[in-house]
């Protein structure tokens, strides 16, 4: 897969993975309106890595993982990173290990996520995977996002309800509805997929080990855009003039906040100002944000020579932590705006797009446009980008 991006479908082209629906119909029927149960969305899959590769994944200090188990007394939630002797101790059933952002350390689970570009980047949030013996799950929940549930190796019974009643079990360390009642059942082999929009309950049942592969989205509350877009307008304002009062009455209660003085701050806040190239910006910085967890990996120093000869031979590929995406003429990368040439824009889109550049695209040309590997070089050092 690694030389063959999944350049630019058109939205008309059937898909197994929706089904034989093409992605226009998808998102006109399906995306955030209802559940689809996709026999063989990508036949022969069996899973990227193996329970121990995941297990190892687990124990690394910059990803998240969730150890989530169910005893008579109860649930128990324990985050990682683990020490792998916690692993040795584990009973044979009733657990599960869910690890987060597997795209960002598997280039293969990034080219994975590729397969969902009919979703913008900016929605997508990362690829969880998870584990769990038999009988294994983290029971009867919703989320609420859309989320892909892909079927690795083994077996998962889901079953599924658009039930109203989403009241949550309280007192547990983890979401549980209390009165699931389930509409639909299926057993997924590897490769079938099941697609929930938000709020859809759910509780998967491992049949035999199993391995799950969830591609999930992100969607901003309104609350945390309108803070976070506040922050970013507070670097951003620059208002003129001074609070001034040569027209200030005489008070009564020199403590008082009287109207007067409000209306004027009133007039003076009122100069705030934004348009939609400033939201585009906010977007674009905000979404292409790397979470906090995340550190990027320097490589090792490189002339820029050895570089040039590499990107001719290998390509360059955006490394599953970055974030890129672009509107208009303004591109964004790892929560930063980048400064770019005209001449340049194609080969971002396509960059930001694919999240790779085949080393066929480093003509002589681009390779002796200094400005261009020099951009490429500063992204490779900091970790942004990788040789395919
Ligand atoms: C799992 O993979 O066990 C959990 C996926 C989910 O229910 O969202
Ligand atoms: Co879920």
């Amino acid at each position: 897969m690694k030389n063959n991006p999944t350049h630019h479908y058109s939205l008309s082209q059937p898909l197994a993975l929706l089904s034989g629906m093409n992605a226009e119909q998808f998102l006109a029927e399906y995306w955030q309106k209802k559940p689809l149960l996709i026999r063989q969305a990508i036949p022969g899959f069996s899973g990227l890595l193996s329970p121990d590769e995941l297990a190892g994944l687990a124990c690394e200090s910059d990803v998240q993982s969730r150890l989530i188990s169910h005893k008579k007394s109860g649930w128990k939630v324990e985050n990682g990173p683990f020490d792998e002797r916690r692993f040795a101790k584990l009973p044979p059933k009733d657990w599960t290990l869910l690890v987060q952002g597997v795209n960002h350390h598997l280039p293969e689970a990034d080219q994975l996520l590729q397969q969902f570009r009919f979703v913008p980047h900016a929605r997508l949030d990362d690829l969880m995977v998870s584990f769990a013996p038999d009988a294994g799950g983290v029971g009867a929940h919703f989320d609420s996002y859309d989320v892909f549930l892909l079927q690795g190796e083994g077996r998962r019974l889901w079953r599924i309800s658009e039930q109203k009643d989403l009241a949550l079990v309280e007192g547990v360390p983890l979401r549980i509805l209390q009165n699931f009642q389930t509409e639909q059942e299926w057993v997924l082999e590897p490769g079938d997929m099941l697609y929930l929009p938000p709020h859809v309950a759910h509780w998967g049942i491992a049949v035999g080990a199993c391995m799950t592969y969830s591609i999930g989205f992100r969607a901003p509350s309104a609350q945390e855009l309108a803070s976070e877009f506040l922050s970013f307008l507070q670097d951003k304002i620059k208002l003129t003039g001074m609070y001034a009062d040569p027209d200030l009455p005489l008070q009564q209660h020199p403590a008082e906040i009287e109207q007067h003085m409000v209306q004027k701050v009133s007039n003076m806040l009122n100069a705030i100002r934004w348009e939609k190239e400033d939201i585009a910006e906010f977007i674009g910085r905000y979404l292409s944000e790397p979470k906090c967890h995340i550190v990027f990996d320097s490589p090792a120093s490189v002339t820029l020579k050895v570089f040039r000869q590499r990107l001719a031979k290998k390509g360059i590929a955006l490394s599953g932590k970055s974030q890129m995406l672009f509107h208009g003429n303004s591109f964004f990368l790892n929560g930063e705006q980048l400064s770019t040439l005209p001449a340049h824009h194609a080969l971002w889109v396509e960059l930001a797009d694919d999240r790779q550049l085949a080393s066929s695209r480093f003509t002589e040309e681009l390779l002796n446009d200094a400005e261009l590997i020099e951009q490429l070089l500063g992204w490779y050092q900091a970790g942004y980008v990788q040789f395919v």
